[in-house]
């Protein structure tokens, strides 16, 4: 099957799938297709299964999960709780091994936390709150002996700047609103130009107005940086706007679903036809109850 290009082709492809580029609406400066299939993808999901071993039990979060991600991607990963979305963003993090199949990065497996993945969770209290906001950002830059003083100090003010918080540079976390607190958290992640930025449903706890606020911001920057993103949340819109490929997953454990492509929509979408409908046929898949084949979800340890 053909990924669709269009805006009114919205497609929804059972996986797995091969990634056939369509054309581009060249006009949309954000639209960005998938990557021809030849090039290798930068960070490689294959036959992936997580599970959490306590004294008592097995639980199985994912199912040989299968993805490609292309540099450049915006790679949304969709599913209801407890599918085991944030738990594919730890192994992919390097927090956790997988029982079956591999992780690689760049063609490298991926064995434990690195520079070059960082993560943004969703909570507010990520923050050192005895550090500033400049100080925050920079702060990684010199652990990760990347940068010495000045230079840190210089690139940790370009993301500040980014985030349009030059303003708050010098104030502390308890000095800002949440939504201010999660773009130092981009800020931050954003400036130690990761390979891979992952994002762990990071404007969930925000109003929706922010929320809405935050992914155009995240996609300017995107359109700025073109930083490959892996995104998780629960939220259809959100998943349609912010990614350009979607993975949907299946309720506990999680497996793929279906791919869709959805590079054609963006803020500017919501409320269309095309959006709207693209919606409902998402959210039905989620819905529909799939036979889910072989595997408990938990076992006796
Ligand atoms: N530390 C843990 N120990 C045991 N089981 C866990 C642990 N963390 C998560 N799980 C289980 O693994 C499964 C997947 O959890 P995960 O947090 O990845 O889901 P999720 O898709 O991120 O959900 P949500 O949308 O609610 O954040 C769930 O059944 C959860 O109960
Ligand atoms: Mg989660």
């Amino acid at each position: 099957m053909i990924f669709a290009a269009h805006r009114s082709d919205f497609a929804i492809a059972e996986h797995p799938e091969s990634r056939v580029p369509g054309s581009i609406r060249r006009e949309d400066a954000r639209a960005h297709a998938p990557v021809a299939a030849e090039t290798s993808p930068l960070l490689r999901i294959k036959g992936v299964t997580l599970e959490y071993r306590t004294p008592e039990r097995v639980v199985r979060a994912t199912h040989r999960i299968d993805l490609d991600i292309h540099e450049g991607d915006r790679f949304v990963l969709l599913g209801p709780s407890g599918c085991g979305k944030s738990t594919l963003l730890k192994a992919a993090a390097g927090f956790l091994r997988p029982v079956e199949g591999e992780i690689t990065l760049g063609g490298v497996p991926v064995r434990e936390p690195g520079p070059d993945r960082i993560v943004v969770f969703q909570e507010f209290d990520q923050l050192p709150p005895w550090k500033t906001v400049a100080q925050n950002v920079a702060f990684p830059l010199r652990a990760a002996r990347a940068l010495g003083r000045r230079e840190a100090a210089e690139r940790a003010r370009h993301y500040i700047d980014k985030v349009g918080l030059t303003r708050f540079a010098d104030s502390y976390p308890h000095q800002l609103s949440g939504g201010m607190k999660q773009r130092v958290a981009i800020a931050r992640a954003l400036a130690m130009q990761p390979k891979v930025l992952m994002m762990d449903e990071p404007f969930a706890a925000l109003d929706a107005l922010t929320r809405r606020r935050m992914q155009e911001e995240l996609l300017s920057l995107w359109d700025e940086a073109r930083f490959t993103l892996l995104f998780v949340t629960h939220s259809i819109e959100e998943a349609l706007v912010v990614g350009n490929r979607v993975a949907l997953l299946s309720p506990h454990p999680g497996r793929v679903r279906a791919e869709i492509n959805s590079h054609a929509f963006d803020l500017t979408s919501i409320g269309s036809r095309d959006f709207q409908g693209a919606v409902q046929r998402l959210h039905s898949r989620l819905f529909e109850t799939a036979p889910e084949p072989e595997a408990s979800t938990e076992a006796s340890a």
